[in-house]
């Protein structure tokens, strides 16, 4: 049987860069669940789908493949076969990911994916609702959440890095925007499992949470 890891919080609270750590000192997989929720968000952007609509975005969903490919370890994302892994982390394809991803129709279409996954490899998956939802069953889940303003400076940072103007504010008001949809939809809402461990990572460094983490994962396997 397969080893699994849940890992769920808001966006901007180090999920994927700790998890893709953390699988690489297990040797498991690293699945970051919200890269398929952009891929769909993508098609849909790209298709003038009117994503208020939840009839026309049900109409398409069948057409829409989504699936994962690792080269030396890394994720890539593939919409229907083209890599889209650069392109699905814009904002605008995340703020659509949050707003698609309230769809019956979308959120079927995935979990069906992400749960192959998880039976046939050890995997850290990533999300909103791994724990609750995914992998009820994962033997860890561990909640990483941080300060909204915490997560905007890092996200400030990150832009100014990659060379692109941004403005603090509005970062955090998107995060704000992000984490109410994420937490009030009606269908798997982003939600701390009874069962997870709390992790705030507002005045931990990355090392110190990767350590966590894998700690308690040695001590689950052994
Ligand atoms: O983690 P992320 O920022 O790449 O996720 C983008 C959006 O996708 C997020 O705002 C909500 C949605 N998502 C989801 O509903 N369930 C998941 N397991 C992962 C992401």
């Amino acid at each position: 049987m397969s080893m699994n890891i849940a890992i769920d919080g808001p966006a901007g609270a180090g999920k994927s860069t700790i998890a893709k750590r953390v699988a690489k000192e297990l040797g498991f997989i690293y699945v970051d669940t919200g890269a398929m929720y952009r891929a769909m968000a993508l098609y849909i952007l790209r298709h003038g789908v009117n994503e208020k609509e939840e009839s026309a975005v049900a109409a398409v969903c069948d057409r829409i493949d989504v699936a994962l490919r690792y080269v030396d370890g890394n994720q890539m994302v593939l919409l229907c076969g083209e890599d889209v892994s650069t392109e699905i982390r814009k904002e605008e394809v995340g703020n659509m990911a949050s707003v698609t991803s309230v769809y019956p129709c979308v959120r079927q279409k995935l979990l069906s994916l992400q749960q192959d996954l998880a039976a046939r490899e050890d995997v850290i998956m990533d999300g909103r609702d791994i724990g609750t939802c995914v992998l009820p069953d994962a033997p860890l889940k561990i909640y990483l959440t941080a300060s909204v303003e915490t997560r905007a400076k890092r996200r400030y940072q990150e832009l100014q890095e990659k060379g692109q103007t941004c403005d603090l504010t509005e970062i955090m008001k998107d995060i704000e925007d992000r984490d109410y949809r994420d937490m009030h939809r009606e269908i798997s809402p982003l939600a701390q499992a009874e069962d997870a461990i709390l992790v705030d990572s507002s005045d931990m460094t990355i090392e110190e949470v990767v350590a966590k983490i894998t700690d308690l994962a040695k001590e689950r396997m052994a």
